[in-house]
């Protein structure tokens, strides 16, 4: 054991080699396959981004369509299901629940996908894509009380989200196309980041050969804490609780810097971007065009700039490198399309699924072996057993 190195949060240590998503992030770079995140946000579509990180190369128009219309022949649960979700209490958390269901979907997809075909695994993505896209959104219908709705085999993908999410059975549902490039846009720039906490939670579930649903559901999970993808959530309740306590927002930065106090500037830091997070720019630009557009004027999109504006000038935060993350303004645009705080981390997953399927079909192609780290033992030397009676 004189040859392990100690990495606590893995910091320093390369988990495997990976061809999928290239990140700088001194220079605050960002590109799935080549490609840069500016203009991937800019021009493609989020089943586009999808297709290129899974399978390596954006689509052609006919392999587009074909993809979209093979997502289409998955989207119905089984009934069973419903059951499932019947049993949640009405106060459990979106991301609780949807860990849930991904991982009970193994149990009507015993079948382990074989990594080895080409057909098999093109079916398990599609089937992948379309069932969590429903699941997630019956989530939140369940909690609102709403009937359960159908995918529109009419529609794309994310205009079914929003279908999905919103369609009441007496109205027609009539997407806006200010949301659905918003949504777009967002899903994009949350598709996959390398080796993030989740990331390497899927693929080193997924390296014991567990299902890809089981793997996939462990990424939820890892997910939901606060210091990863909870953090967009807890981002809007903080802008909240500021403005809720007169707007000020010196308090809140002296809380942050304080020690002694747990609270953490939620959307600040990354592990690894040390200048600025590319996708917090477009993010940031994104929220002034969508709320602009959509006549939506939201005090929480000041408080959220004036802390930063705050942040970025505090001797604390430039010492140490905070600067707002992804989650800092994402939240201000999902509250912006009517999409309620607790499903926030649910927006997050849906976007980073592609993401997911990629590095775990990645890993279990490249045949890498099991993940199990090593440690230091720091624990009792050997002892002898005392009977109860004895201690
Ligand atoms: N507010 C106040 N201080 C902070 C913050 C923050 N948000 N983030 C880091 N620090 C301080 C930290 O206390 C430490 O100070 P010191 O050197 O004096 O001990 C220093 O900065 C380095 O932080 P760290 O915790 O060692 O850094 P890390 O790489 O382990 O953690 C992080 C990265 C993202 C977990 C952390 O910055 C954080 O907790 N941020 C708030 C939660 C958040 O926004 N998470 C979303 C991450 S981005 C996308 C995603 O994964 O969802």
């Amino acid at each position: 054991t004189g040859m392990i190195t100690l990495d606590p949060g893995y910091k320093n240590t390369g988990s495997c080699e990976s061809a999928i998503t290239y990140l700088d992030g001194e220079q605050g770079i960002l590109r799935y396959r080549g490609y840069s995140i500016e203009d991937l946000a800019d021009k493609a579509n989020f089943l586009e981004v999808s297709y290129l990180l899974v399978f390596g190369e954006l689509p052609t128009q006919d392999q587009l369509i074909n993809f979209e219309n093979d997502i289409r022949k998955y989207t119905l649960i089984h009934e069973e299901m419903k059951d499932i979700i019947d049993g949640f209490p009405k106060s459990a958390h979106p991301m609780g629940i949807l860990a849930s269901l991904t991982s009970a979907l193994t149990a009507f997809n015993p079948r382990p996908v074989n990594v080895s075909s080409e057909k098999e695994i093109y079916n398990a993505v599609c089937k992948t894509l379309a069932k969590f896209l429903v699941l997630a959104t019956w989530v939140h219908r369940k909690r609102e009380g709403y009937p359960l709705s159908y995918y529109d085999n009419t529609k794309g993908y994310v205009e079914n989200f929003l279908h999905l999410m919103f369609a009441i059975p007496t109205e027609p549902y009539k997407e806006n196309p200010i949301i659905v490039d918003a949504l777009h846009k967002l899903f994009i720039l949350h598709a996959d980041h390398e080796q993030n906490c989740s990331t390497s939670t899927v693929r080193i579930v997924g390296s014991s050969h567990a299902g890809l649903f089981a793997s996939i559901s462990s990424g939820v999970s890892a997910l939901w804490g606060p210091l990863h993808g909870g953090a967009n959530q807890a981002v809007i309740e903080m802008l909240e609780a500021i403005k809720n306590d007169g707007g000020d927002v010196e308090k809140y930065i002296l809380k942050a810097k304080d020690k002694d106090d747990p609270f953490r500037l939620m959307g600040f830091g990354h592990r690894v971007y040390k200048n600025f997070d590319p996708r917090a720019r477009i993010i940031k630009k994104a929220a002034d065009e969508v709320l602009d557009a959509l006549g939506i004027d939201d005090p929480v999109l000041d408080i959220a700039k004036k802390l930063e504006k705050v942040a970025l000038e505090d001797e604390y935060f430039k010492s140490r490198n905070l600067y707002p993350n992804v989650d800092f303004y994402s939240g201000i645009i999902y509250r912006a399309l009517g999409i309620p705080s607790e499903m926030f981390t649910v927006m997050f997953a849906i976007g980073r699924l592609p993401g997911w399927i990629a590095q775990w079909i990645e890993m279990r192609s490249g045949g890498e072996p099991i993940g199990r780290p090593r440690q230091i033992y720091v624990g009792e030397n050997l002892r002898s057993f005392v009977p109860v009676d004895k201690r």
